[in-house]
């Protein structure tokens, strides 16, 4: 028997359309509905019976929290029917890392979910979009998949949503972690594993954003040289209830910046130290950090720490206990 497998579609290049076969910029992202995109590739359902149905049609440099909200919810109402085996997301590829990340820590259950997207539109020669749709489908469809966390599958390769990021601004190779490597392949039709990330995620998460209708307000400021308080005491005057410093090497912090940051956690912000550099680990550093109660971030990118400080903050401000999550998530 086939295995039931939900498509879920939020626009992006995927189902981007442009007005000449040629052009790979300067299109419409999220253009085209799902229906018309599984027209165009009618040798999934050779592989399993598969539905569609569309969750929103955007840009994914606009995607917000509210949708967010939106998909893990609708994904975890459709695993507790228990009639899907798998569920694919299409999405633009500019933040299909964080929503992979975000669906990550707040689905619960162990059946594949399968982000995808492509780098040309679906109008132009040589589209990646079909090929790597298929592929999710295979890799959602496949038992191998169980398990092992919300799952990234672009360009025959397979991601895991913790550790995957963007790496080039064009190129259809674009998904990649460098330092940690992939999970595996689609060879040739047939998803491949060779490791796993051994993070908390999915049905070992604690984070439940079911009923929730906002997350809170966490932003991310980027630290360089000659940085100073302006944007720290901006978020400050916002009332944000965290701030991810994506500082310089080992999640260093400008000290104009840390003066501001100071002032943050005087009144509770919580305050994570991140890096720009793109790899590695941030581990504590200078003995004024842990006096100024800035937690450390880890490997997570920026743009992932600040969603696991949203899902924190959503449960506690306790900062051991946040601590404790950035180890374990
Ligand atoms: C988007 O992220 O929606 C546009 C870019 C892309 O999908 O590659």
């Amino acid at each position: 028997m086939k295995p039931n497998i939900k498509i879920l579609a939020t626009g992006g290049t995927i189902a981007g359309r442009a007005k000449i076969s040629t052009a790979t910029t300067g299109y419409t992202a999220g253009a085209i509905e799902i229906d018309e995109l599984l027209n165009a590739v009618p040798e999934i359902y050779e592989i399993a019976n598969v539905t569609g149905e569309q969750i929103c049609s955007i840009d994914s440099k606009d995607m917000t929290d509210e949708i967010w909200l939106k998909l893990a919810t609708r994904i975890n109402e459709i695993f507790s029917r228990g009639d899907v085996d798998g569920i694919v997301v299409t999405h633009g590829t500019d933040t299909l890392e964080e929503t992979a990340y975000f669906l990550n820590l707040t689905v619960h259950g162990d059946k594949p979910v399968v982000l995808t997207g492509a780098m040309r539109p679906a109008t132009a020669i040589s589209s990646d979009g079909a090929m790597n749709l298929l592929n999710a489908v295979r890799v959602a469809a496949n038992k191998n998949s169980v398990g092992k966390g919300v799952l990234v599958a672009l360009n025959d390769e397979i991601n895991s949503a913790r550790e995957v990021t963007k790496t080039n601004t064009l190129t259809v190779n674009t998904f990649k972690n460098f330092e940690l490597g992939l999970l595996g392949y689609v060879n040739a039709g047939t998803p491949e594993f060779y490791r796993t990330s051994t993070r908390r995620h999915t049905s070992n998460s604690e984070f439940d954003v079911t009923g929730l209708k906002k997350l809170p307000l966490v932003k991310i400021i980027y630290g360089h040289a000659g940085d100073d308080e302006i944007f720290v005491d901006a978020a400050i005057n916002a009332n944000v209830d965290g701030i991810i410093y994506a500082g310089t090497g080992n999640g260093s912090i400008h000290v104009n910046a840390e003066k501001a940051l100071a002032r943050a956690t005087a009144k509770n912000i919580v305050v994570v130290r991140s890096s720009r550099v793109g790899n590695g680990t941030v581990i504590p550093a200078e003995k004024s950090y842990a006096e100024k109660n800035f937690l450390d971030g880890d490997n997570l990118s920026p743009q992932k720490a600040r969603i696991l400080l949203q899902l924190a903050l959503t449960k506690t401000n306790n900062l051991s206990e946040i601590r404790r999550m950035f180890k374990q998530y």
